[in-house]
């Protein structure tokens, strides 16, 4: 699975900021008349005629209605297993999870049940990443999720050296799967930094981190894809969103070597509050955004400063 190139609509992109909503499927029919009926039917108005499952994942709000009713029967191997995935479609389990993996950067990685589906948004960090970090550097993935992040990096600078850890057995098994290869283990659990071997103490170069942001109080308004399938350790950023980015700021110094990079996700109107923990633990930090994606990026041995940076 690691290292496949694969093409999923992302069915679960969603934040209480982008206000990206939910969906679902399903049809009768037979199993062949479905494999024949992929996409829309266009009628001489030019009007669109959707097969039925493509109709009834419209209808469920799916904004990718064909691509995924292609994933689904793709992925199921007889019309019973197919049914049964799009039941649970309909009920609101998100795509990735049904299918069992997500795409982000052309590639592939296992997502398991309750898992953090990895969005899209967060390639900005992925892009700095792989432009900051010096060659043979050592770059960390914490709160790691599905490993994603450190998946695409490690794919376009293949010398350096990566390590990742999460708190959830769960996302630490499918990083595990997902960063499977020669040498020793780089997938660690435990809570934060407590999971990284003492070696990595002040010699990581970038640390990237896409840790829980969203404030407890929101998150019942997440879309139910996130909110209801999605581990709650995975969302729920404390009571301002920037608890666990509190945690990350205050140890970055200890492990980041002099000079070394943090680049932490957040979201808009958790940014200021973020820099703002970032500068109180010494670092000089700045707010970076584009288009979806809001990031802070702090420099260790900086001068515990923040505000704007172009990129
Ligand atoms: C928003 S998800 C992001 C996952 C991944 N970085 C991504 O972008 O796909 C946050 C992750 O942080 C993990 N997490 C939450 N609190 C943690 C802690 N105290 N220590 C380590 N990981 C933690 C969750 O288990 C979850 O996998």
């Amino acid at each position: 699975m690691p290292g496949a190139t694969g093409h999923a609509p992302s069915a679960v992109q969603c934040s209480p900021e982008s206000g990206e909503t939910a969906c679902a499927v399903g049809v009768p029919g037979s199993w062949a008349t479905r494999r024949n009926l992929r996409g829309a039917v266009r009628d001489d108005d030019g009007v669109s005629d959707p097969d039925p499952l493509v109709a009834r994942l419209r209808a469920a709000g799916c904004v990718f209605a064909e691509e995924e009713a292609a994933l689904l029967l793709e992925a199921a191997d007889d019309q019973d297993a197919l049914e049964r995935m799009v039941r649970d479609r309909v009920a609101g389990r998100p795509l990735e999870h049904l299918l069992g993996w997500a795409e982000l950067d052309g590639r592939r990685v296992a997502v398991a049940d309750g898992v953090f589906v990895p969005r899209q948004r967060t390639l900005l960090l992925v892009d700095l990443a792989a432009e900051l970090a010096p060659r043979g550097g050592t770059v960390v993935d914490l709160c790691c999720g599905t490993g994603a992040l450190l998946v695409a990096v490690l794919a376009r600078r293949p010398d350096l050296d990566g390590h990742a850890a999460d708190l959830d057995p769960a996302a630490v098994a499918c990083a595990r799967t997902n960063l499977a290869g020669p040498g020793p283990g780089r997938v660690h659990e435990g809570d934060l930094y407590d999971a990284l071997p003492p070696a990595l103490r002040g010699r990581v170069d970038v640390l990237v981190v896409n840790a829980p942001y969203v404030p407890t109080a929101e998150i019942a308004r997440m879309p139910p894809e996130a909110r209801d399938h999605e581990h709650r350790i995975a969302l729920d950023g404390g009571p301002d969103g920037i608890e666990v980015h509190r945690r990350v700021a205050a140890g970055a110094a200890t492990w980041l070597r002099p000079g070394g990079t943090l680049l932490i996700e957040t979201g808009r109107r958790q940014a200021d509050g973020t820099a703002l923990a970032c500068a109180e633990a010494g670092l000089a930090a700045g707010v970076v955004v584009r288009e979806m994606s809001t990031l802070v990026r702090a420099i260790s041995g900086g001068s515990g400063s923040s505000g704007t940076m172009a990129r």
